[in-house]
């Protein structure tokens, strides 16, 4: 929690901020959101923002920038190539990471395209804490198969355990002995791990897995879109950190890899990605695919103020305080969710808030997408935009059968700085709603289903005239309110 204690009985997260640019929300009546949903397909991703009050899709390039970060775009030194913004970057990531090599990307899955092309081979196994999905596409693309190694912890929904994230030693070392160390491309290990509700690993297991990855001549990649979340958890719950600045928890974290790759959509609150690389030889490799897919090697594809801003955004990283706003705000909307009952992930992990549809709505059955139908009714009982991450975020098998998900969430993003704690309280209210009038919602069947990656574009309807009976519902509960 905040440094700063309160008189009252109340404990609240205090911004230590203050707001000095606003956008106007719209929040449309229920009527007219029941007919925006169905214009969507059902699908969050298919809303237009202008029918959407609070977007919690994702934290991912709509985190809000500081006034330094936006200072520093006006001085972004625009050239192809050799820009002083380029040298500004790889100063601040060198001076951060410790590492000797740099190449940008126009965001993360561009850095996850260019390590797989080259690491990855037919036949290659990549063992990692969890996958993120477009990290395992990049891998499957090229051949290679993903062992996910997530400790047991991790896949408990309720639990106290601090450190979910943490890969399990013992598994790696059973999945190097299966394949034998020559298939093992390189192991992965993700920050704040998206998939499983934004959950850390420690320093300590880390460590570990350097251990093993040394016995075996391995090398370590660390994913870190989302480190802010990870280093604040850290800094937490981590004994042997508490006493180290984020600055060092970072540094040590980084001495223990071999490349850190990242979205600055998330790291550094601005738009864009790049891999810090400590081998010359590796970074030979990368580096010649970074003009054909991303742009020349000082840019890659971003924006000279975008870079700019986001070497402002890591310095902005290393402060505790800046770091704490997202994960608390989290932890409070999770207490106050349970609090009412409502299954939610715990404990409160960075990105966002992670509801339990599975059990939020356990009568519609996995193939039905239950986290599907969840997101969709909250954003008729609300304005309120989440993300699924369930069975309809999987791909189907081969064969065409549903390969259906371990956990079924609906992923309420808190983009960094962004809401106010009136709004966290809104959406916590609409969701308590919902929660009372669960069995009034069914589930969803697919009219238009993409091959790839379905749940960016896939569209869905009903299974029945739930959503009727909802607005229905929202009307006798709540009158003429929006
Ligand atoms: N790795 C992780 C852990 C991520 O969360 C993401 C993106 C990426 C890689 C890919 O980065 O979007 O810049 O290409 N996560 C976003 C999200 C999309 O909404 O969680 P990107």
């Amino acid at each position: 929690m905040a440094k700063v204690k309160f008189f009252g009985e109340e404990s609240i997260p205090l911004e230590m901020h203050k707001v000095r640019i606003v956008q106007k929300l719209n929040l449309p009546p229920v009527e007219r959101r029941l007919e925006a949903i169905t214009e969507a397909g059902n699908n969050t991703f298919l809303l237009r923002n202008a029918d959407v009050f609070m977007d919690m899709l994702t934290d991912s390039g709509v985190n809000a920038m500081s006034d330094q970060q936006l200072a520093a775009m006006m001085i972004a030194d625009d050239s192809y190539a050799g820009s002083a913004t380029y040298t500004r970057l790889e100063n601040k990531l060198n001076e951060i990471f410790g590492m000797p090599f740099f190449l940008p990307a126009h965001q993360g899955r561009a850095c996850e395209n260019i390590l797989a092309q080259v690491l990855v081979s037919p036949g290659s196994v990549v063992p990692m804490n969890y996958h993120f999905t477009t990290t395992k596409a990049h891998i499957t693309l090229n051949g290679g198969t993903v062992e996910e190694l997530v400790a047991d912890a991790g896949l408990e929904v309720v639990s106290v355990h601090p450190f979910k994230g943490n890969m399990d030693v013992a598994k790696l070392r059973d999945v190097i002995g299966l394949h034998g160390a020559d298939k093992i491309a390189f192991v992965r290990m993700e920050a704040g791990t998206n998939l499983i509700g934004g959950q850390p690993f420690s320093v300590q297991n880390l460590a570990d897995i350097r251990r093993v990855c040394d016995e075996f001549g391995l090398m370590l990649v660390m994913d870190a879109s989302l480190l802010a979340d990870n280093l604040h958890f850290i800094k937490e719950r981590e004994e042997a950190c508490k006493d180290l600045s984020i600055r060092e928890i970072t540094r040590r974290m980084a001495d223990l890899c071999d490349v850190i790759y990242f979205s600055a959509r998330k790291l550094g609150c601005a738009r864009g990605g790049g891999m810090c690389i400590r081998s010359e030889e590796l970074y030979r490799r990368m580096r010649g695919l970074v003009p054909l897919y991303e742009g020349f090697l000082t840019y890659g594809g971003m924006s000279v103020r975008e870079m700019e801003a986001l070497t402002v955004g890591l310095e902005e990283t290393m402060d505790e305080e800046v770091i704490n706003q997202g994960p608390q705000f989290i932890g409070f909307m999770v207490d106050e969710l349970v609090k009412r009952g409502i299954p939610v992930i715990t404990p409160a992990g960075g990105l966002g808030c992670h509801i339990n549809a599975m059990q939020f709505v356990g009568h519609i059955p996995q193939a039905q997408y239950p986290a599907g139908a969840l997101a969709s009714a909250l954003y008729i009982a609300g304005g309120i935009r989440g993300m699924e991450r369930g069975t309809l975020s999987e791909q189907r098998e081969p064969d065409g059968s549903e390969l259906f998900a371990n956990m079924e969430l609906v992923r309420l993003a808190m983009p960094r700085r962004v809401f106010t704690l009136s709004q966290v309280k809104y959406a916590v209210d609409r969701l308590e709603w919902l929660y009372a009038n669960r069995r009034l919602i069914g589930g969803l069947v697919f009219t238009e289903e993409p091959e790839i990656l379905r749940f960016f574009y896939g569209r869905l309807a009903p299974v029945s005239d739930w959503q009727n009976e909802l607005v229905a519902q929202f009307r006798k509960d709540f009158g003429d309110s929006l």
